[in-house]
């Protein structure tokens, strides 16, 4: 486990190593480009919903997660006791307790975090009855020499953990919600399964659109991802997938190196929206290659977002201009501290969570494609 550091500590750190560079600038003539600096200020990156949900407490998951980074906390149990916020609320429908359910009524979570420094991660996928999917996720990292479990066994696991396991993890409203897409979709049972699968699709926009789910519930997740002063960086990503889901269907978020990638000696990426398409080209961990190699958060964020619009053939996903008529957003951090937040298309209310030692904000995410991802 990373060492912790008091504020002071991360303080002398940082002199300490400019110390160390200005010397051996004065003492042996030019020293090579340092590329990793050794003191960065901390900054906490999320999609939006980590600066607008508060639980009924006071602080965000950004402000949560960056206070405790600030306090010296491991920056990985900074970020998930930032993002246990939004997967508590219950009037957030894209997260953890009172997720959208999927097309049974029942809400199956996904999640996975990943540790920069300790190279070490955990997810869980499609399980039932934890409120705190994240939580579960951390303990398969902690606690297990694997990356990922699933279903009955991540259940299985979280209960032996010590969990809590709850019947049923739908609110009035998740489940109103979901009673109202089973009324739209499949009214008298006789569509054909295809057909079905088409007008559940249909119905769900229809919702989005009507404004009964906000569009990034459809596909509603949390990523959160922060660095520390002494530039120790992580990520996570928790969900409840996409709403009405075929039971068992498992989306981006809890793929390494899809709905998150962190390489602590680079940076960090992470996703929301449609997962589908992340998961075809990997996006996460093409973002931090791509920072590999020098390109900016913003820059490298692109660049997956070309591909994914490349990669996005089938006439089912593209709009009338023949662009693809889904949302997708990536949120990038690096070792230096620079960060981004992109999206296939943004509106003024499409935005990301930054905390800093300034505060917390919500800033307009990039947006890679001109005008909306549907026609009307
Ligand atoms: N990005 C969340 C999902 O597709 O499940």
């Amino acid at each position: 486990m990373t060492k912790k550091l008091s504020r002071r500590e991360f303080v002398r750190t940082g002199a300490a190593a400019a110390g160390l560079a200005a010397a051996s600038n004065t003492a042996f003539g030019a020293a090579p480009t340092v590329l990793t600096p050794q003191s960065v200020k901390p900054v906490v990156i999320s999609s939006g919903n980590g600066n607008t949900r508060k639980n009924g407490g006071t602080e965000t998951c950004v402000e949560r997660a960056f206070r405790m980074i600030t306090d010296g906390e491991d920056v990985l149990e900074s970020l998930i006791a930032g993002v246990n916020i939004v997967e508590l609320d219950p009037e957030d429908s894209s997260v953890g307790y009172g997720g959208l359910p999927n097309a049974d009524g029942v809400v199956q979570l996904d999640s996975c975090c990943m540790h920069g420094p300790d190279k070490r991660a955990g997810a869980v996928a499609g399980i039932e009855g934890v409120r705190t999917p994240s939580l579960v996720a951390h303990a398969v990292m902690q606690s297990t020499d694997h990356h990922l479990l699933v279903g009955d066994g991540a259940q299985s696991f979280a209960r032996n953990m010590g969990f809590e396991i709850e019947a049923d993890l739908n609110t009035e409203l998740s489940r109103q919600r979901w009673l109202e897409w089973k009324r739209r979709a499949d009214p008298e049972h006789y569509l054909d399964p295809r057909e079905r699968a088409e007008a559940g699709y249909k119905a769900g926009l229809q919702m989005v659109r009507e404004g009964l789910i906000e569009e990034e519930h459809f596909y509603g997740t949390i990523n959160c991802d922060g660095i520390a002063p002494n530039g120790d960086i992580c990520g996570v990503t928790t969900t409840s997938g996409l709403a009405w889901k075929i039971p068992g269907r498992v989306g981006d978020s809890p793929i390494l190196g899809a709905g998150l990638y962190v390489d602590g000696d680079i940076g960090a990426a992470g996703s929301t929206g449609r997962g589908e398409a992340n998961l075809y080209g990997l996006c996460s961990f093409v973002i931090v290659e791509e920072m590999r190699r020098g390109a900016h958060p913003k820059d490298a964020g692109m660049e997956a977002l070309r591909r994914v619009k490349e990669n996005t053939v089938e006439q089912r996903l593209l709009n009338d201009r023949g662009l693809p008529n889904f949302g997708l957003s990536f949120y990038m951090l690096n070792k230096k501290g620079e960060y981004a937040g992109v999206a296939m298309y943004a509106d003024e209310q499409s935005k990301y969570a930054v905390c800093t030692e300034n505060g917390s904000a919500l800033v307009p995410l990039e947006p890679f494609l001109d005008g909306r991802s549907t026609d009307d």
